[in-house]
């Protein structure tokens, strides 16, 4: 797995987290919360290299150097469903983010994709763009997710998923190399029907109720 690039978000906090997300009885209430409390910490980390420049600003004692980050606001992207139980834990961090939605949802015959909705923010091109889903299995939601960005002028693309397979890291790796993933735990494979192992089971499930 050394070949794959991925930066997993070795903290405690986010270890203690996620292994309560994995309990066989998580409530949906304890689930999204966690969710929550995970993509904060995970955007903290995400957000480390937004570009800040200084000014001068008067300060209680006088004139200092102030710091801010430059650029146009970042767009925040929740894939339909799951995304979305990420959302606020990411706007806590940035709340003054824009936010652009991907709906898309995977047959469970065939694991691919099929898009139902897209709607995006202006200035694509000018902001970086942090893809937010829970689980990335295949691969395909994220590559499609990506393929739509970038057809929109992204060029600053990063991904936050709480759990990645190995399977579906290479499949955006080859795809899309330029593209930053950030998880709080590269899991162990696929099983046959395409889930997380061990995973947490159908993350939009535990987020919204079972359908
Ligand atoms: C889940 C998950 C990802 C996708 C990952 O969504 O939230 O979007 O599957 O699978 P992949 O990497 O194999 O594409 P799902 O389509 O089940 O929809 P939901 O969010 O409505 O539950
Ligand atoms: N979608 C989920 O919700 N869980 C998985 O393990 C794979 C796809």
């Amino acid at each position: 797995m050394s070949d794959l690039k991925i930066t997993v978000i070795d903290h405690p906090l986010v270890r203690h987290k996620l292994s309560l997300m994995r309990e066989k009885d998580c409530s949906t209430y304890k689930f999204r919360t966690l969710t929550k409390e995970l993509a904060r910490l995970m955007a903290y980390e995400a957000s480390r290299d937004f570009e800040i420049e200084t000014f001068p600003m008067e300060g209680w004692c006088g004139e200092i150097i102030g710091e801010q980050i430059i650029g146009k606001t970042a767009t925040i992207v929740p894939i339909l469903r799951a995304g979305i139980g990420m959302l606020d834990g990411v706007l806590d961090l940035i709340p003054t983010a824009k936010i652009s939605v991907v709906g898309l949802q995977r047959d469970e015959e065939t694991l691919q994709p099929v898009p139902f909705f897209e709607k995006f923010v202006s200035h694509m091109d000018k902001r970086p763009a942090l893809i937010i889903d829970p689980m990335l299995a295949t691969g395909g939601s994220m590559v499609a997710t990506i393929e739509m960005l970038k057809k929109n002028g992204c060029t600053n693309i990063k991904a936050l998923v709480l759990v990645a397979a190995p399977e579906g890291v290479r499949v955006v790796n080859e795809a899309h190399p330029d593209v930053t993933i950030y998880t709080a735990a590269l899991d162990s494979h696929l099983d046959e029907h395409g889930y997380i192992i061990p995973g947490l089971g159908d993350a939009g499930d535990k987020i919204f109720g079972k359908q």
